[in-house]
């Protein structure tokens, strides 16, 4: 009995043993060692591909994209940045210790590239593939040409809460992509607000791409490259037929001296200038800058000139449809020589007064938290402001004549 009973324990090991050798062997078929590396995986969860991913049918995930990463505490949602037809950045921070490899701050931002990738497709990934969905998002790479929406805002500092809501608002109307307009948190070089920016906007971050710029805020902080990795703060992107210029307004921060300010921003007037030189051909031309050239906010307006002089003169001669800012924690519209000027700087930050709309010039202001949505469909960008209840502020419609042509205007709902 004894020794039947020895056998029976001794196949019952053999069996154990055997299921530890087929777990430890499927966790060696998981992605080699580099822990930040994409893995791209087909749909039935099968072992990983290696080439480009899966491309399913229409209306369905194009790839499933996963991504081996630690298992640490991650931040928010992922976010997705530097999108074009066939590639992107997905991004994500998680907070930790030096041992789970966090950074002196306690958090870290890695990032992944894909590429591969088709026109106007949409892309699934996750993360962390813990099957919390915690880790997951989407997003859609820019359509050969014809219609998509993008909204704008910015001044998402301060009151996260606040942001929190704008940002779940403007998640509903399913924009392809974010232009945030610069002032992401109220201070740039301190580590601990940035996971707050990320928890804040992430139902928005999760189902779009973002294409952030600095505000005076971010104090040209080493944190804001450490998470949107450029080479510089300004640079330009294409989508669909539009070309979009995101500048770095925040001369005063850019470098230690009156010289090497100067340089910074003569610098980049002359990449503006060729950048849209570049971007003659497409249908719309629309530039980002934090600081806006022509503002409603008395106090405010005389420290605008120098901008609006050194600015505005380029972007008639280059033929710009519109001019996207923050800055002043409301919502405003100016046009100047047929372009259009939109301040839309209420994600969050304490409203400002407005008391001084230029003559002339000043179209429409609004002391409330918003965000702009845009339609581009052809020749027509359609593009509504909305209030943090979801109402419209106003909303307008931008038509190209032709690439060559400043745009007219057609308002509405003034
Ligand atoms: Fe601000
Ligand atoms: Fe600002």
């Amino acid at each position: 009995m004894l020794r039947k009973t020895g056998i029976v324990l001794a196949a019952i090991l053999v069996v154990l043993s055997s299921l530890i050798v087929l777990r430890a062997g499927r966790e060696t078929e998981l992605p080699p060692a580099a822990p930040w590396d994409l893995v791209v995986s087909p749909p039935t969860g099968e072992t990983a591909g290696e080439a480009a991913p899966y491309v399913g049918e229409e209306n369905k995930p194009a790839a499933e994209i996963a991504v081996a990463g630690p298992h640490g505490q991650l931040v928010g949602a992922p976010y997705v940045t530097d999108v074009t037809a066939n590639s992107a950045l997905i991004n994500w921070v998680f907070r930790g210790t030096a041992a789970t490899g966090a950074d002196e701050q306690g958090w870290r931002g890695l990032h992944s590239k894909v590429s591969g990738l088709r026109p106007g497709a949409t892309y699934y990934y996750d993360v962390l593939r813990d099957g919390s969905g915690a880790g997951a998002g989407r997003f859609t790479t820019p359509p050969a040409g014809g219609s998509f929406t993008f909204m704008v805002y910015g001044d998402t500092r301060t009151r996260e809460d606040v942001h929190r809501q704008v940002a779940g608002k403007a998640a509903e109307r399913s924009p392809a992509f974010v232009v945030h307009t610069g002032d992401l948190v109220a201070d740039g070089l301190n580590a601990r607000l940035w996971p707050g920016f990320f928890v804040a906007g992430q139902d928005l971050f999760r189902k779009t791409v973002l294409f952030p710029i600095v505000g005076n805020h971010e104090k040209n902080s080493p944190l804001y490259l450490r998470l949107f990795p450029h080479p510089l703060t300004y640079y330009s992107f294409d989508w669909g037929d539009a070309h979009f210029t995101m500048m770095n307004s925040d001369v005063g921060t850019a470098a230690p001296t009156k010289e090497e300010r100067e340089r910074f921003w003569s610098e980049q007037l002359k990449w503006l200038e060729e950048d849209l030189r570049g971007a003659s051909s497409a249908r719309f031309r629309f530039v980002t800058l934090h600081h806006p050239p022509f503002t409603a906010i008395g106090k405010r307006q005389a420290g605008t000139k120098k901008l609006a002089a050194d600015l505005a003169p380029i972007f008639q001669k280059h033929h710009v449809h519109a001019v996207f800012s923050g800055h002043d924690h409301n919502y405003q519209r100016h046009v100047v020589d047929g372009i259009q000027y939109i301040v839309t700087g209420g994600g969050g930050a304490p409203l400002y007064d407005l008391d001084s709309p230029i003559p002339g010039v000043t179209e429409k202001v609004a002391k409330v938290e918003n965000f702009v949505l845009a339609k581009v469909n052809g020749a027509q960008c359609a593009m509504e402001a909305v209030a943090l209840d979801g109402s419209t502020i106003e909303s307008f419609v931008i038509h190209s004549k032709s690439p060559a042509k400043t745009a007219s205007v057609a308002a509405a709902g003034k």
